[in-house]
């Protein structure tokens, strides 16, 4: 049996104007796992057992987080994410869409090992993480990057495998320059 967030029906309206309903939206969160304040956990989410979610988390949907998997507040989590067994994930992380943590490196094994994802972090879309490596404080993995050793503190990794190519402080500044420039 689960708990159901975000309402097990909804109701909307499509651009012309006609009102539909989805009977059956649902998403799944075992009874053992513990959720935090002002948690929101979009449509066909599964949250396993024992999983501890902090406050104020976004889950998107379709993530799949399993059982054992620990969470710090404000960390979001966009749609399609796969957050296996014993992962550990840190505050205020960003985990980009379809991003996939791994636990076991040589399947199908018995023994399993969590990535650990440290405060600050910003995991790119579609980023694939091996089995038991650490990222570091702030730093960030970009999209589609495939992370096969321990990530710094406070760097950017990109590419396959992943490296280091720059600071933390000097993405902050790219950040900031391009929230300067007016959209397209
Ligand atoms: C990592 C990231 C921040 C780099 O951005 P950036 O510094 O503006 O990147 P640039 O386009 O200036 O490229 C800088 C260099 O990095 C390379 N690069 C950029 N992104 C890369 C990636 N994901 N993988 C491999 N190389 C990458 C570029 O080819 C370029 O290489 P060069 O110096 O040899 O020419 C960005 O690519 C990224 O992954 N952002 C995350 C996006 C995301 O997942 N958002 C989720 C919400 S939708």
């Amino acid at each position: 049996m689960g708990t159901s967030h975000n309402g097990s029906s909804q109701m909307g309206k499509s651009t012309t104007g006609q009102k539909y309903s989805n009977p059956g939206v649902v998403n799944y969160v075992a009874e053992t796992a513990r959720i935090g304040k002002n948690v929101k956990i979009w449509h066909f989410a599964y949250v396993g057992s024992d999983s501890e979610i902090g406050d104020n988390v976004m889950i998107g949907s379709l993530a799949h987080i399993d059982y054992k998997v620990k969470i710090g507040d404000n960390t979001r989590i966009e749609g399609s994410v796969y957050i296996p067994p014993l992962t550990i994930i840190g505050k205020n992380v960003f985990i980009g869409p379809a991003a996939t943590f791994t636990n076991d490196p040589y399947p199908m094994s018995p023994k399993m090992t969590g990535v650990i994802v440290e405060d600050g972090a910003i995991i790119g879309s579609r980023a694939v993480l091996k089995a038991g490596v650490r990222v570091g404080k702030d730093s960030v993995v970009a999209m589609a990057a495939v992370v096969t050793k321990d990530v710094p503190p406070g760097v950017v990794v990109m590419g396959h495998p992943a490296r280091p190519k720059y600071s933390r402080k000097e993405y902050d500044l790219k950040k900031a320059q391009w929230e300067k420039t007016d959209p397209r």
